[in-house]
């Protein structure tokens, strides 16, 4: 493939993905992405201008989407609202975009006969119990509980229905939760550890015992490649990395590390509908795909992330106050 186009390219996983890709392949990579809120635009300067281009537009626009289509061998598809709280405050920019924008997508992809990598989440299985032998598994029934994660099911559900009706040669990852540098300061381990710079309480939603399965953004962008260049038309794969951990293990790890009380800690309104754990088998795309995480080591990778976000204050600044004006007045 010379020629991939990642939607959502300048925000936090897919400006890794792209790096990704400089590094690792000869492909040029085209970005298209609206710049929303949550992009992190600084996080592609200083690519190779001959390597990576930016286009800044919608992806719910087929007068935007359908020449960039045209125009490469494969796209990568990771643009999304993503918040989960911003979802429970207001719906709709979740439909337009992971619903509406999805179909846009795959409609320029049917006309041009383009290859298509879907990325999606786990939540799309809904959660487990916290004392479940069992993990998600690419045979798990969809059971969605946010607008987010429903938006994002609906997204899979379109991508499955152009490969079986239209024969569009697309495939699907559905990945735990990332973390990593240049991940937006409303997401939970970046809010906490920007919160004990400034010396104030981590907040944890609820009891703090629900569990995440934290995989390095980098081991996402591997995966993804891999998906892309090897993966099966028509299949979907579950990305993990074995990295369960409650909210609560996550927070005492981070005050830990700046020497901190773990009695710092404050319990505020828990997350409506809040997931209690997700939880992935990553096997398929291990035995079929050859793939291993590579930064498996959470505590070694959340120490690298707390020296990211202290050294690069002058990133994530200036979103401070409204980020947390907006938590403060839902009582989080
Ligand atoms: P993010 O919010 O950091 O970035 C999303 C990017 O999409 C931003 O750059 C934004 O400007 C862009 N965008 C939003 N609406 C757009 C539109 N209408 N047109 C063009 N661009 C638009 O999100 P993220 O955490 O990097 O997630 C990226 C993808 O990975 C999403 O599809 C998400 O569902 C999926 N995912 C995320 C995680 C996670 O832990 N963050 C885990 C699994 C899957
Ligand atoms: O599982 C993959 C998903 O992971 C992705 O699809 C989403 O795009 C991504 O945002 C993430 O969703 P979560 O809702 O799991 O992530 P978030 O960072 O919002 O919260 C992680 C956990 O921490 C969750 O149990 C809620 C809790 N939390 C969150 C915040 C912001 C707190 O306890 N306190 C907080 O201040």
């Amino acid at each position: 493939m010379d020629r991939i186009l990642v939607t959502g390219g300048a925000g936090f996983i897919g400006s890794n993905f792209v790096h990704h890709v400089v590094a690792h392949t000869d492909a040029h990579v085209t970005v298209l992405d609206k710049l929303t809120y949550a992009s992190t635009e600084e996080s592609l300067a200083g690519l190779p201008e001959d390597r990576v281009t930016l286009v800044v537009g919608d992806i719910a626009e087929p007068e935007v989407v359908e020449p960039l289509v045209a125009g490469v061998d494969a796209v990568v598809h990771y643009a999304a609202e993503s918040h989960n709280d911003n979802s429970l405050e207001d719906p709709g920019p979740f439909i337009r975009t992971n619903v509406v924008g999805t179909f846009t997508l795959l409609e320029a992809a049917r006309k041009h006969d383009k290859r298509f990598h879907h990325v999606s989440t786990d939540e799309v299985y809904g959660d487990l119990e916290l004392d479940d032998p069992k993990r998600f598994t690419e045979d798990t029934p969809y059971n969605p509980s946010s607008p987010y994660s429903a938006s994002k099911a609906g997204s899979d559900h379109l991508v499955r229905a152009w490969v079986r009706s239209f024969g569009v040669r697309a495939t699907i990852s559905n990945c735990s939760n990332n973390y990593g540098p240049w991940q937006h300061i409303e997401k939970f381990i970046p809010r906490q550890i920007t919160e004990v710079i400034d010396g104030r309480r981590p907040r944890l939603y609820g009891d703090g015992l629900n569990v995440r399965d934290w995989i390095h953004t980098e081991d996402h962008s591997s995966a993804v490649l891999a998906i892309l260049e090897r993966g099966q038309i028509g299949e979907t794969y579950l990305i993990g990395a074995d990295g369960e951990k409650n909210n609560l293990e996550v927070v005492q790890a981070i005050l830990r590390h700046f020497g901190r009380s773990e009695d710092e800690i404050e319990f505020v309104r828990d997350r409506a509908g809040h997931d209690r754990r997700y939880a992935i088998e990553s096997g398929k795309l291990r035995n079929q795909l050859g793939w291993q995480p590579q930064y498996a080591d959470f505590d070694a990778g959340l120490q690298a992330t707390i020296d990211w976000y202290a050294a690069n204050e002058a990133w994530w600044r200036p979103h401070k106050d409204a980020v947390e004006a907006s938590y403060a007045a839902k009582g989080q």
